[in-house]
C-alpha cells in the first residue's frame, strides 16, 4: 500500500472499506448536507472514486479527499479537514498524493467546483495551479435557505 508523509505527524494513504463511518462524520462536519455512510460504502468499493485519508498510525482520520475519474478527466469531489487540524497544510498533502497518482494514470485534466466565498479552499487550489473556467450561480444550498455561487476550476496535469 502507498503512503505519503503529511504534516502534524500524520500520513496520507488510500481509504479502506470500514472507513465509511469516519468519512461520513467528517464530511457532515465540513458541508451542509453531507454524504451518508451508505454513500461512502459504495464510493469505497468503486475504482472510479478513489479516496485518500490523512491519518495517524492508528488510522484515526483527520481529513480526506475523493476523486471521480472518467476516462482522461477527473473531478475533485470533496476535500475536508477536521477543524482541529485546519491550517496545517494537511489538504496540501492530500492534493499532492492525489496528483502523484493521477500523473501515473491516463488522466490529464482535473476539475473542481468551489464556493466563491471559500477562501481557504481557493488559496489551496490557487497553489496547485487551478484556473477558473466558469461559474454556476445558485449552485450551493446554504442552511439559511440562500444559495452560493460555485466557481468551476480546471488544472492540466503533466
Ligand atoms: C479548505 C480546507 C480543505 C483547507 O484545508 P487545510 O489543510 O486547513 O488547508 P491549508 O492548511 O493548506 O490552508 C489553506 C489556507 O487557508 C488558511 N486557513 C484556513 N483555515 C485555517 C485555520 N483554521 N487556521 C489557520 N489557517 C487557516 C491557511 O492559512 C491557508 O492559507 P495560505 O495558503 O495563505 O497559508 C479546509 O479548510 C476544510 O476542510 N474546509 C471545509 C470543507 C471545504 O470547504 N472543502 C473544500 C470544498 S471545495
Amino acid at each position: 500500500m502507498k503512503i505519503w508523509m503529511a504534516p502534524a505527524g500524520l500520513h496520507v494513504e488510500p481509504a479502506q472499506v470500514g472507513d465509511e463511518k469516519s468519512l461520513a462524520a467528517l464530511h457532515a462536519e465540513g458541508f451542509f448536507r453531507g454524504w451518508t455512510t451508505a454513500d461512502f460504502q459504495s464510493y469505497l468499493r468503486s475504482a472510479e472514486t478513489p479516496i485518500y485519508v490523512a491519518c495517524d498510525a492508528k488510522r484515526k482520520i483527520a481529513g480526506f479527499s475523493m476523486l471521480r475519474i472518467a476516462d482522461d478527466e477527473c473531478e475533485l469531489m470533496t476535500i475536508v479537514i477536521n477543524k482541529k487540524f485546519k491550517g496545517k497544510r494537511l489538504s496540501t498533502a492530500l492534493m499532492q498524493a492525489m496528483i502523484e497518482d493521477l500523473m501515473m494514470s491516463p488522466v490529464t485534466k482535473m476539475f473542481l467546483e468551489v464556493d466563491e466565498d471559500n477562501q481557504p479552499a481557493r488559496k489551496l487550489y490557487d497553489r496547485f495551479g487551478f484556473a477558473q473556467i466558469g461559474e454556476r450561480r445558485g449552485y450551493y444550498p446554504r442552511p439559511d435557505g440562500k444559495t452560493a455561487t460555485a466557481l468551476v476550476m480546471k488544472a492540466d496535469l503533466g
